[in-house]
């Protein structure tokens, strides 16, 4: 039988254990996520393609995974994508689809290997929260994200529970760095009953 870790996923913490997880996921991640019918990479596909002009502008998809974020953004037209994750195993998925134009094995105690404004288009798709990236991550991408460039993220139930981290981009929006440009509360895996907010956002 294969094993499950959507029923793991949420509680683990730190980059050793993440890591750790996706590596052991990364097989049957397609699998277990699609049968619980994964929506949210469909939902921030459209949501920031409704916010873009250029479809051929380089869009990094951060914390890319196995590609499932990067085929969705594909089929909404963006033609241009660079994927960028954790877990090596992940991105070798991720690879097997040949969607991406590039794609990067990042390290979180590395210097960030993106410089501000190589995009003017962010996607953080299911990766920044709980059983994942911390929110400290929102503030590397948003510090890279070039002036006026767009960014799609998404925050499952689990990260919703934590004020921190809806309070990070009321804050930006607050101190006047960025413009909320879309907010929308929807499925995210109806086969175990969460959901997940999606949040496109203008840099100033
Ligand atoms: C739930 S998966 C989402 C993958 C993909 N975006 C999707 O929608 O299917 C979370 C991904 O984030 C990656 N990840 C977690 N923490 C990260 C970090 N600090 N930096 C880069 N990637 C990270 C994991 O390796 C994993 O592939």
């Amino acid at each position: 039988m294969t094993d499950t870790f959507l029923d793991k996923a949420y509680d683990t913490t730190g980059v050793e254990a993440t890591r750790a997880l996706y590596s052991n996921w990364a097989k049957s991640y397609d699998e277990e996520t699609s049968k619980n019918g994964y929506a949210t990479p469909g939902r921030c596909a459209a949501a920031l393609k409704a916010a873009t002009s250029d479809f051929s502008t380089p869009l990094l998809d951060f914390g890319c995974g196995t590609g499932l974020s990067g085929l969705a953004l594909s089929l909404a037209g963006f033609t241009v994508i660079d994927g960028i994750d954790l877990t090596q195993d992940m991105l070798d998925r991720a690879a097997e689809k040949q969607l991406y134009r590039s794609l990067t094995l990042s390290d979180p105690e590395q210097p960030f290997p993106v410089k501000k404004g190589d995009y003017a288009l962010i996607s953080a798709i299911g990766v920044i929260g709980a059983g994942a990236a911390p929110i400290e991550v929102f503030d590397t991408l948003l510090s890279v994200l070039d002036t006026s460039g767009k960014m799609v993220v998404s925050f499952n139930d689990h990260t919703l529970e934590d004020p921190a981290f809806e309070g990070r981009i009321t804050s930006a929006i607050n101190a006047g760095v960025i413009d909320l440009i879309s907010e929308e509360y929807g499925d995210h895996l109806p086969g175990i009953n969460m959901k997940s907010k999606v949040y496109v956002i203008e840099k100033k």
